[in-house]
């Protein structure tokens, strides 16, 4: 087992490619947070995982509310004794234009999808610093990369999240690795529900021919977060069926 004796929060953990990451941390051997504001399907994955013979917590969490990260950083070290693994994924979006977004919609996606993975993480250190080692790995996207037309608020946001991985991993380390993980489009309840059906227009850029799927998200998740990635940090992994090579 690949996590075997590690304490992992996931956020975002309820649902999507926070639910496949978390269930694979548990199954590689790592004791898994489960943190989400979605109380009834974050306990669903804690009970799920605990079938399946692993350890977790669910943590009710709303990553844009202090107290609520700083629980949820506590709880690793009261119920599991430390934190070796933070794996900053939950976001909230809703589509806009530049131009029509309103200052509301910018600062609550900001402060999901950007404020919290800084505030999680500088929770976070000192107990990752008790270990003499951590990991922080962030769920970036293609779209801090490539644009996004119409999701201006949520594209800002993500591009934050890159370029703070890399200002984390040069404050951080060598002791602690700051890593993203760059998903294209992933088979998750966001996209299935998506409106406009993106996903058409979006498959016709994608080599590989086929959206992703969680599950393969959360594989590299195990490949990053692992002492397998030792020499890996300030960077990120692009999983995308290959629509960025294009
Ligand atoms: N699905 C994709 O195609 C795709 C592509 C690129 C990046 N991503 C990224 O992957 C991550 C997971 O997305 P997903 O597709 O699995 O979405 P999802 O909607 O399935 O999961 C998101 C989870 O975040 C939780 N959440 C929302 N607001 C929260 C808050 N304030 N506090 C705590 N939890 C909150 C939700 O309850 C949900 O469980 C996100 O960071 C997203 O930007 C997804």
């Amino acid at each position: 087992m690949r996590l075997a004796g590690k304490v992992a929060i996931v956020t975002g953990a309820a649902s999507g490619i926070g639910y496949a990451t978390a269930k694979r941390f548990a199954e590689e051997g790592a004791r898994v947070v489960v943190a989400d504001v979605n109380v009834r399907e974050g306990n669903a994955c804690a009970s799920q995982i605990a079938a399946a013979g692993g350890q977790a917590i669910f943590v009710e969490t709303d990553v844009g509310k202090e107290p609520d990260l700083r629980r949820m950083v506590e709880s690793a070290f009261s119920t599991y004794g430390g934190l070796d693994i933070l794996h900053n994924n939950a976001y909230w979006a809703e589509p806009g234009t530049a131009i029509e977004t309103t200052i509301e919609n910018w600062q609550h996606t900001l402060d999901v999808t950007l404020r919290a993975v800084w505030l999680a993480s500088s929770l976070a250190v000192p107990y990752l610093r008790r270990r003499g080692r951590g990991v922080i790995l962030n769920t970036a996207s293609v779209h801090s990369i490539v644009g996004l037309p119409g999701h201006a608020a949520y594209q800002a946001a993500k591009g934050g999240v890159m370029s703070l991985t890399r200002a984390l991993a040069l404050e951080l380390a060598p002791e602690i690795r700051v890593v993203a993980i760059l998903p294209g489009s992933i088979d998750t309840l966001p996209v299935r529900d998506d409106p406009r059906n993106r996903i058409e227009e979006f498959l016709a850029n994608v080599p590989m021919g086929r959206i992703g799927q969680p599950e393969e998200i959360a594989s590299a998740a195990v490949f990053l977060a692992s002492d397998e990635a030792g020499y890996i940090t300030g960077t990120g992994l692009v999983v995308d069926g290959g629509y960025t090579a294009r």
